[in-house]
């Protein structure tokens, strides 16, 4: 992304329509009367999903962008391209499954290696050389375009001692699965991806006796830990050609939106989007590791209770990070192929982006018993998702209690 030398940016201006406006562009002006558009300021950076649909559902019809203090329109491909390419993207065969395994297994390997180098650098106090990590992520980004779930279920397994390297190629592909989902371009995506790679190397300026303490972090421990944002700050900025994404990202990664996180205690209105990105993904990762001794929940859990975090994350952010995994919350009511309605409860054991529901209600039949316990399947015949639906539609105004009752329910 263009800007980040602070003080003075030489405006560069081009006219863009409504439609091909896109986020992380920085908004000059808004043409048409201030009546028709929805913002009291006319300059800023689109940042927020809502931003860009209070645009749409504008009648502005252009707006002027200053693409040298954000995306530059001109380098953008169509919007509506990416999106149809992504619902379009066929699943892969079995064959190219098992080819993508191994692809993805040694990508993995080969970005463990490179960040492992590129933080041991750091641990010795060297400034790091973060253009060798763009090979790195090109190869991760083609991973997650062929198939997220794969590398992202690969890079799921840590053991203790490569914990942060894996879990940094984890974010990685995290944050570059959510951005182009979001409809980021691909420059701008990479770059996020780079952020990922790179956003816990502050980590090694902690000693590793309490990064790989197996016990409880006494307070000053928990002070130790709680400045990596800071000194992975130092260190990136101390190093040559790491952009403002990343920066940005190394030090706000454990914010929160209620202003309670580290190390700066910022509001959610002074994060950028890319750091209100990257701490979705961040302890998205951390809690769905599968680590020894330790019990990672699973996915469609995880999402849930994340849903859940009041004041930590932010909502829009969350929706979208779903959406780009695929992925149904537990207690999310669908709609299945036989015209039931069931209750997510898990995810199916061979694959983490099909669910597992229970079905306890027949439109003609209402509640239907017994309950019956079922598992998405890809095959011709198995079970299958028509939809998801909104529980108030169908008269269960608090859906919360619902849901809890009927998966605590002992199936028969
Ligand atoms: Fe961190």
């Amino acid at each position: 992304m263009s800007g980040g030398n602070g003080a003075f940016f030489e405006a560069m201006l081009v006219r863009v329509a409504k439609q091909d406006v896109r986020l992380g562009m920085y908004v000059h002006a808004i043409e048409g009367s201030w009546m028709d558009h929805p913002f009291w300021r006319s300059r800023f950076l689109l940042s927020e999903q809502s931003q860009l649909e209070r645009v749409f559902a504008s009648k502005v019809e252009y707006l002027v962008i200053d693409a040298a203090r954000g995306l530059d329109p001109s380098q953008l491909a169509p919007v509506l391209d990416e999106r149809t390419a992504k619902s379009e993207r066929q699943p892969l065969s079995a064959r190219e499954r098992i080819t993508e395994l191994r692809r993805a297994a040694s990508t993995i390997k080969r970005s463990k290696v490179a960040v492992m180098g590129l933080f041991e650098d750091a641990r010795l106090g060297k400034a790091v050389q973060t253009a060798s990590m763009g090979p790195i992520v090109e190869e991760i980004s083609q991973s997650v375009s062929r198939d997220p779930s794969i590398i992202l279920n690969i890079a799921k397994l840590k053991t203790k001692d490569e914990y942060t390297y894996l879990h940094s190629v984890a974010v990685c592909a995290l944050m570059i699965n959510l951005g182009r989902s979001m409809g980021l371009d691909e420059g701008l995506t990479q770059e996020i991806g780079m952020a990922g790679l790179l956003h816990d190397v502050g980590k090694m300026a902690i000693p590793e006796t309490i990064l790989k303490k197996p016990a409880r972090l006494d307070e000053l421990e928990m002070e130790t830990v709680r400045n990596h944002p800071q000194r992975g700050y130092e260190i990136l900025s101390a190093s040559a050609g790491v952009n403002e994404t990343a920066l940005d990202v190394c030090l706000h990664h454990h914010e929160k939106m209620d202003g309670t996180g580290y190390p700066q205690r910022l509001p959610g209105k002074a994060l950028s989007l890319f750091a209100r990105m990257s701490s979705v993904c961040d302890v998205y990762d951390a809690v769905t590791s599968q680590r020894p001794y330790n019990t990672p929940w699973s996915a469609s859990h995880a999402l849930q209770l994340m849903q859940g975090w009041e004041g930590h994350f932010d909502p829009e952010v969350v929706d979208a990070f779903i959406e780009s995994l695929g992925i149904l919350p537990v207690g999310t009511l669908i709609r299945v192929n036989d015209d039931r309605l069931a209750i997510v409860t898990g995810e199916s054991s061979s694959d983490f982006t099909l669910p597992r529901a229970r079905i306890f209600y027949s439109p003609d039949r209402m509640y239907d018993e017994p309950l019956l316990d079922i598992e998405v399947s890809r095959n011709k015949g198995g079970w299958s998702v028509l939809g998801i639906e909104d529980p108030a539609k169908w008269g269960f105004p608090d859906w919360k209690r619902t849901s809890r009752a009927i998966i605590t329910r002992k199936s028969n």
